[in-house]
């Protein structure tokens, strides 16, 4: 179905056809009707992994990027991803780059992205995820609703992850506060958070994978995820997620941070500003290339990761994971999970179920 459906999407610009799949995607997700449509038609077979201290019901995930805002997990849940990553979701509402700020360069199998974290804030992608959050300004001041009914609380049927990114404006150095009020609105109602300092298009946030500067990010989050800790009694996992371009020191070096800090795993990897091996016309647009492009690159990272880290922590496998071997080969070598994104504009949503009955 996807074939017929796919000139027509890639007859739009690429953001306006994204933004129409996620509308359609969840609009189908809150009908029970076509939602169980979609999970008879994309059920996949059950090949649980567990991992930091969670169970997914297999191991192919979606990347973050996709429904930065959390409009549609039901409806993507219902795709048959074992685990689905929101966000990048930053603490104040922030537009993003200007428009046009995503290419496809279809003869690559690959993307460009420059969108530097639109997102429509925390507090509004708390309440897609706890209704109860919901209250007008008399019932925040109370901090209860008289009269009103708690909801329960949605059912994913899907592990959620919620990623992190800091506001434009918010200088390095005050980085960690973003994070910290990130991880305090959060940690109640995710699975599990990535710490991502890995984008390309927010100006100076990769510096913050250096050693000294992510250790102290990550030493600040892991004491206050302790504190949380208490509050929800359950521990929740935090990762972070690399970019493919740091070299082998300091490669190396955030990893060693990573582990200092007792995080509880790595994704490696996010898009790269690398152009090798890309034809398209839109090679010299500015930004991330994820997709097939990347595929090379993202395994050698994913590779030297799984060396460093040895087993201490679970590795998450993201970049050019475009089709059942791809994803097959990055489990072999040993990570725990993959996500894909981009694989998912070239191939449709059956991608998944492929990948799922292949391993
Ligand atoms: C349009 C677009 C937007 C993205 N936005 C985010 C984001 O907000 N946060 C993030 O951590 N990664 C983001 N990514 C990166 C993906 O999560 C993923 O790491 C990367 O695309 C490599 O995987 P792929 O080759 O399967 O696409 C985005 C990717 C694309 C194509």
């Amino acid at each position: 179905m996807y074939n017929l459906l796919r000139p027509r999407l890639f007859d739009m610009d690429p953001e306006r056809a994204h933004a129409l799949t996620l509308q359609t995607l969840s609009l189908a997700g809150n009908f029970p009707i076509s939602h169980w449509l979609m999970q008879m038609m994309y059920s996949t077979p059950s090949k649980p992994v567990h991992a930091f201290g969670l169970t997914f019901k297999n191991p192919v995930g979606l990347a973050a990027g996709y429904d930065k805002d959390g409009l549609a997990i039901r409806g993507l849940s219902a795709l048959g991803f074992g685990h689905v990553e929101i966000g990048t979701v930053t603490p104040k509402p922030q537009p993003g780059n200007p428009s046009p700020r995503v290419f496809r360069l279809v003869e690559d199998e690959a993307v460009i992205n420059r969108m530097g974290f639109p997102s429509r804030g925390s507090e509004f992608v708390q309440m897609q995820l706890d209704p109860n959050l919901n209250l007008n300004w008399i019932e925040r001041i109370l901090g209860f609703s008289p009269g009103k009914r708690r909801k329960p609380r949605p059912k994913w049927n899907t592990i959620l992850g919620v990623n992190l990114g800091k506001n434009k404006d918010t200088p390095n150095e005050e980085a960690v506060l973003d994070y910290l009020a990130l991880l305090q609105n959060f940690a109640g109602v995710a699975d599990y958070l990535t710490v991502n300092v890995s984008s390309p298009n927010t100006v100076g946030l990769r510096s913050l994978q250096g050693r000294e500067a992510l250790e102290a990010l990550l030493t600040q989050l892991h004491q206050q995820r302790l504190y949380e800790q208490r509050t929800y009694e359950k521990r929740i996992p935090i990762l972070v997620k690399l970019a493919p371009d740091l070299n082998d020191a300091e490669l190396d070096e955030a990893i060693e941070a990573i582990l200092h800090t007792r995080m509880d795993g790595i994704i490696v990897t996010n898009t790269t500003l690398g152009r090798e091996g890309v034809r398209s016309n839109h090679r010299g647009e500015s930004g991330g290339l994820s997709g097939k492009p990347l595929t090379v690159k993202s395994e050698a990272v994913l590779l030297h990761t799984i060396k460093r880290v040895n087993g201490e922590i679970p590795v998450v496998s993201a970049g050019g994971v475009m089709n059942p071997v791809d994803a097959k080969r990055r489990l072999d070598f040993g990570a725990a999970l993959v996500q894909v994104y981009t694989g998912l504009v070239y191939r449709g949503p059956a991608l998944v179920k492929e990948i799922v009955k292949a391993l």
